[in-house]
């Protein structure tokens, strides 16, 4: 197929430079669903765009397709201005030269998946393609996706795995460098979505097309992305790869929304170079610094439940807190020990069946070298 590099190299496939969109509530109110967004996305690129119901996923996402007007900034793809209210510019969404995926699929239940797939091809304007060429292209993709038997099959008679997959097709068909996913995955059950996000990711990084991603599913975030955007309020709070994101979230609402995150809250007592010191109720913990902080100031300890350990002996570590175990949750893979320390509901990860009885007296030690030392909005 064909995937042209839509630059030679230079200018990345989107750039998106403080980008505003404001919506009216109904009582009048403004609502900041893009609030002065900057970012790029190079050539094939996996960018998930993270955050939770109404953060602004869909309205950035609808905005980079010429599906929306935002107020103010640009949106260029491969240098060319899309959206640039100083030049007069918005390009219609069918001259942008993208695809896109539905959480509806948005397809033609009456159809066939052969004639899905092949819309996109046959409703171009400009170069004609011939009906032969349409065949072998739309044939091509459905190989590609999984589902050559279906060609025939109505998309009504499909499951939502099969449907999921039509979609995905009739977006990769037309060859365009950029392709953009809303929530795709999200009304198939796990195993297929687990499935699905396999050969989403193996098809993105053979085809090399630029791929925008929207989902409010921090795990889904973390295994498509090459980089992940979160968002909070319209804001881009965090741009970085998954693993970043994960160890050095950019601040609390990052950290405990990527993830689970112990916390502790209390006040900095001392500051040395890259370490802090807070005393909480619970003790003194000590952890890496993550933001600006002085001593007095109000900060939370936060850790990672497979960076702590769980013993029935007091450890020798400064990080220790004591509690009691409320429920202790074989997973599988790992078991889950939740802890109440003092009020407080800790989480330690442990490798295995590691099964403890309610109620029994532990320890909880955290590693400093994983501990972050975070400020807290001050109330
Ligand atoms: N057409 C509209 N009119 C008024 N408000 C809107 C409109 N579209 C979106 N909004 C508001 O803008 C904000 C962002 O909406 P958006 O649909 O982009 O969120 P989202 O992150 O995609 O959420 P979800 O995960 O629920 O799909 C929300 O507060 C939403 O209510
Ligand atoms: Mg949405």
């Amino acid at each position: 197929m064909n995937h042209p590099s839509p630059s030679d190299g230079r200018e990345p496939v989107v750039r998106v430079e403080q980008l505003v969109k404001e919506f009216q509530r109904r009582d009048g109110s403004p609502v900041k669903a893009i609030d002065h967004v900057s970012f790029d996305v190079h050539a094939g690129d996996f960018l998930v765009l993270l955050g939770p119901s109404g953060c602004g996923k869909t309205t950035l996402l609808r905005s980079l397709a010429g599906l929306e007007t935002p107020d103010a900034g640009t949106i260029s793809f491969a240098g060319r201005p899309q959206f640039s209210p100083e030049h007069g510019v918005n390009v219609p969404p069918e001259k942008r030269g993208v695809s896109m995926v539905f959480q509806s699929y948005a397809l033609w239940p009456h159809m066939t998946a052969f004639r899905n797939v092949a819309y996109p091809l046959q409703s171009r304007k400009g170069a004609r393609i011939s009906r032969s060429e349409t065949a072998r292209r739309v044939r091509e993709v459905l190989e590609m996706v999984g589902i050559p038997e279906l060609e025939h099959s109505h998309v009504s008679q499909m499951s939502g795995g099969q449907q999921q997959r039509v979609a995905l097709a009739r977006a990769l068909v037309g060859g365009d460098s950029l392709v953009l996913f809303d929530e795709p995955l999200s009304n198939v059950d796990a195993k297929v979505r687990e499935q699905l996000r396999v050969e989403l990711v193996s098809l993105q990084r053979e085809l090399g097309f630029a791929a925008v991603f929207v989902t409010h599913d921090q795990d889904e975030a973390m295994q498509l992305g090459t980089r992940i955007a979160v968002l909070d309020s319209g804001r881009l709070v965090q741009l970085a790869p998954p693993l970043e994101v994960y160890t050095q979230p950019a601040n609390r609402y990052v950290a405990s929304f990527v993830g689970t995150m112990n916390e502790c809250p209390g006040r900095v007592t001392a500051v040395k170079g890259e370490t802090a010191e807070v005393e909480t109720e619970l003790g003194t913990l000590t952890g890496r610094v993550s933001g600006g902080l002085s001593v007095g100031d109000r900060a939370a300890a936060m850790w990672r439940p497979e960076n702590g350990t769980l013993t029935t002996g007091e450890p020798v570590a400064a990080n220790r807190l004591r509690g009691r175990v409320k429920a202790s949750l074989f997973v599988g893979a790992y078991t889950e020990q939740v802890v109440d320390a003092a009020g407080r509901e800790l989480r330690v990860r442990s490798a295995g069946a590691a099964l403890q009885e309610h109620g029994s007296e532990v320890w909880v030690e955290a590693a400093e070298a994983d501990t972050l030392v975070m400020p807290l909005e001050d109330v």
